[in-house]
């Protein structure tokens, strides 16, 4: 692409988050659009969040993977396509290709390009006998993958990390339907974060080191960086309780005091004590997870645990 087009890019992309911001602080309950947590400071804090000792999700998965990586190839099979929803976890995909009989093709989905770009090529160079096609898509929407290539004879999607957890209940459905069309009905191999005891989850979004607040109020941050807005980050505390009743952690940034902020030619006011909510994470028990499959048309045949019920990775098919 030529600068001149990436400059063009660039300034959409602005347009659309100065847009997304002013669109969910002007209703009654402010709340931030959760996409833009992920520029390349958001996503150095959130791998951060990662490597936490309080933050579970990322190291329990990635050892549920691993005990049970032949497992778990048995059920890709050979001559694999794999199709991630979301590019970036490279770990987890790399468990998955070492476990597997003559994997075929790789195909991650991501919105950001040059991301994308970076994880395909690391990928190709680890695996040369597999084809790598990245696409640049919102994978929310179903994507028409055209036909399987390189003797791939069947696709299977990926999607780690639980985020499905952070799409709400009629969304998540709706994400499942669209993977299933993408997948021409095909199995779907699936981390989903479990109901737990509360204090271990608030743990987990509340870390003693505060780098889970910093990578909430990177969204306000970005935005001053980006749209030249006046938010005083400082001003502002993370606040993530876990709400039993909803089964989700719900990530806020509450106005420590009355204020005023300047955002792309408006004005935007907070009261003291005022909330903007930023994200959802909702947790699902092996039973309410697999009456939501259902809702999209997949059955849930097998789910793989840490001893400690913490965590899950699922295998869904087609019903
Ligand atoms: N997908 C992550 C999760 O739900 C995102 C996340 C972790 C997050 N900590 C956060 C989002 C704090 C907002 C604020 O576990």
């Amino acid at each position: 692409m030529s600068p001149a087009a990436i400059a063009i890019l660039e300034r959409a992309r602005r347009s659309e988050f100065a847009s997304a911001l002013i669109e969910g602080l002007s209703h009654a309950q402010k709340r931030t659009p959760a996409k833009f947590f992920y520029d390349a400071a958001g996503s150095a804090l959130f791998e951060e969040i990662t490597e936490l000792p309080e933050y579970y999700p990322t190291r329990i998965e990635l050892s549920i993977l691993r005990d049970n990586a032949a497992d778990i190839a048995s059920f890709i099979g050979s001559n694999a396509q794999l199709v991630e929803f979301g590019a970036g976890a490279l770990r987890k995909v790399r468990i998955l290709f070492d476990a597997m009989t003559k994997p075929r093709g790789y195909v991650p989905i991501d919105i950001s390009g040059d991301f994308l770009l970076r994880v395909a090529e690391t990928l190709e160079a680890e695996y040369p006998h597999v084809c790598v096609n990245p696409v640049v898509a919102d994978f929310t929407q179903p994507i028409q993958l055209g036909p399987l290539e390189c003797s791939a004879m069947h696709r299977v999607g990926f999607f780690p990390g639980s985020t499905i957890g952070n799409f709400t209940r009629a969304e998540a459905v709706s994400f499942l339907k669209s993977a299933r069309q993408t997948l021409d009905n095909g199995p779907l191999l699936i981390g989903v974060d479990l109901v737990k005891d509360p204090a271990i989850l608030h743990a987990a979004y509340n870390d003693a080191g505060g780098v889970t607040a910093a990578f909430n109020k990177n969204l306000l941050a970005r935005a001053n960086r980006e749209l030249d807005a006046s938010f005083d980050v400082g001003a502002f505390d993370h606040y993530a309780p876990y709400n039993p009743v909803s089964q989700r952690v719900e990530m806020y940034l509450i106005a420590r005091s009355r204020q005023r902020v300047r955002l792309a030619g408006q004005t935007v006011s907070f009261a003291q004590g005022e909330a903007i909510h930023t994200e959802d994470s909702h947790k699902y028990t092996l039973e309410s997870f697999r009456a939501l499959a259902a809702e999209a048309g997949y059955a849930q045949r097998k789910v793989w645990t840490d001893a400690g019920a913490l965590f899950s990775v699922q295998w869904l098919e087609a019903a």
